[in-house]
């Protein structure tokens, strides 16, 4: 037998010697009874749950379904109006405005100055997303030079630009068309 050159051990024993890999007969007869055992307390479990619910429900359920103080918090709940019940009168129930609470509507502006401070002004007062800053008058006075038709045209209907998107009416709908010409005028006003 050749051995590397410069040292004592060879590999060839691990190399030559088939490996087995040895069960004992009795191991797995060890392993089957074993597993059948397990399975079986399995089943004796479940058993065992499935009867603590069928016990449970007869005597436990049953008896704090019937303890005096459970049946007068639920009649308390029922008569004192804490629980709405169908086909009563569930009046009671309705919350109350909390005294000193003003609660704010979302005003309408009704001029263009209004309009614009409420609604343009989100984009036009910085120039967010390309909108021309209404102080800009550079980049107001070609626009202006459009034509008032153009403008109002623009503002109301929206339009898709060089520089962004106009939403049609600012992203304000519900305003009317004279509102917002009331403040195309005012923002033309205040760029020149
Ligand atoms: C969401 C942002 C935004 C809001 C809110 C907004 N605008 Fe604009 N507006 C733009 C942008 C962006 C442009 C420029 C588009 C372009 O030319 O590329 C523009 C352009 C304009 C122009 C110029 C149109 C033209 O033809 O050059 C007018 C007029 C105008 N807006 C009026 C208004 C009025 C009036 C309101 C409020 C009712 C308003 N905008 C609200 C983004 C907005």
């Amino acid at each position: 037998m050749r051995r590397p050159p410069g040292s004592g051990y060879t590999l060839t024993p691990f190399l030559t010697t088939p490996r087995k890999i040895v069960v004992n007969n009795q191991d797995s007869q060890f392993f089957n009874i074993f597993s059948l055992v397990l399975g079986i307390l399995i089943v004796i479990a479940i058993l065992l749950f499935a009867l603590a619910r069928v016990v449970g429900t007869n005597t436990q359920t049953a008896h704090a379904l019937a303890d005096p103080k459970y049946l007068a918090e639920v009649e308390s709940n029922l008569t004192t109006g804490r629980v709405a019940v169908a086909g009563r009168d569930n009046s009671a129930l309705a919350i109350a405005p909390v005294a000193g609470v003003v609660v704010a509507e979302l005003a309408i502006p009704t001029d263009g100055p209004g309009v614009y401070e409420q609604v343009c002004g989100a984009c036009h007062l910085n120039g967010i997303g390309g909108a021309p800053n209404s102080s800009d008058r550079a980049a107001w006075a070609p626009r202006i030079a459009q034509g008032k038709e153009i403008l109002y045209k623009h503002a109301i209907e929206g339009y898709d630009g060089k520089q962004g998107v106009m939403p049609a009416k600012g992203g304000r709908v519900d305003l009317s068309d004279e509102l917002v010409k009331a403040a195309v005028d005012y923002m033309v006003t205040k760029a020149q």
